[in-house]
């Protein structure tokens, strides 16, 4: 039997530089923009690269790796801003099915509805949502946690007993960094987890090619007006521990 490759993506460098940095046998192949990463995380065969922000970016991405790389399967995993009013930065959000907020054919269409899919939410890789879910709760018990990120860096954020959630992600190509957009989004799609601006393209894609998909966004801010702040230094300080943290523990 062939072997399978699995396609991992982020957005942004920080949130794939850790994985990239542990990667065994890596060779690097660099096509439309993008440096793709082939490479071994124990026995399995990856390919890791960052897409640049939003779903344009991301569902060009996915495309490359589906058609280009042959992956059989997508794991998305970077930051979001926090929407529900539970959520907090160092949470993770594992997406059971995500939506493009900015998607508006109304009223031909039902709004958020994909045109001509006839689909408003993609649904993750149960099984493998699952698996990443039960890691994440272990690499966020304090006892762990605090081994692999100072003290210090986790005060800095506030963060003192992160937690995982399995839900709905939203994106679209907007930073949200007022209330406004954070009141406006709660107000039409109430179930809404967390917020960023690529996971529904490459779940879209992935739907259309029926490879399966996952999606792991840690809260980076509160998509609010201190966003963009907490975001630039949250990417900068944390966001690559939990990347390789979480995709190191799928494969070891
Ligand atoms: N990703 C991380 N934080 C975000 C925010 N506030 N808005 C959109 N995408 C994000």
């Amino acid at each position: 039997m062939e072997e399978q490759i699995i396609g991992i993506m982020g957005a942004i460098p920080q949130e794939v530089d850790g994985i990239i940095a542990i990667l065994q046998d890596k060779t690097a192949v660099t096509l439309g923009n993008r440096t793709y990463y082939q490479g071994r995380l124990g026995k399995q065969q990856v390919v890791v690269v960052y897409s640049r922000i939003g779903k344009v970016a991301a569902s060009a991405t996915a495309s490359a790796l589906l058609l280009r790389f042959h992956v059989s399967e997508i794991i998305f995993i970077g930051v979001a801003g926090g929407i529900a009013p539970h959520i907090a930065v160092g949470d993770v959000v594992v997406a059971r099915d995500l939506v493009q907020y900015d998607m508006d054919v109304s009223p031909l269409r039902p709004k958020y509805e994909i045109p001509l899919l006839n689909k408003t939410y993609f649904e993750t890789n149960e099984l493998r949502s699952k698996a990443v879910l039960l890691h994440i709760e272990n690499f966020l018990s304090s006892a762990v946690l605090s081994t692999k990120i100072a003290v210090e860096e986790l005060n800095k954020f506030a963060i003192k007993q992160p937690k995982v959630y399995f839900g709905t992600i939203a994106s679209g190509d907007q930073f949200f960094s007022t209330n406004q957009q954070k009141e406006d989004l709660q107000r039409a799609l109430p179930q809404v987890l967390c917020v960023e601006m690529e996971g529904a393209a490459v779940a879209q894609i992935c739907y259309e090619y029926n490879i399966p998909c996952s999606v792991i966004r840690t809260i980076s801010d509160k998509a609010n007006q201190e966003a963009s702040f907490s975001f630039e230094s949250f990417v900068q300080q944390i966001s690559q521990v939990y990347g390789q943290e979480i995709i190191a523990k799928l494969f070891q």
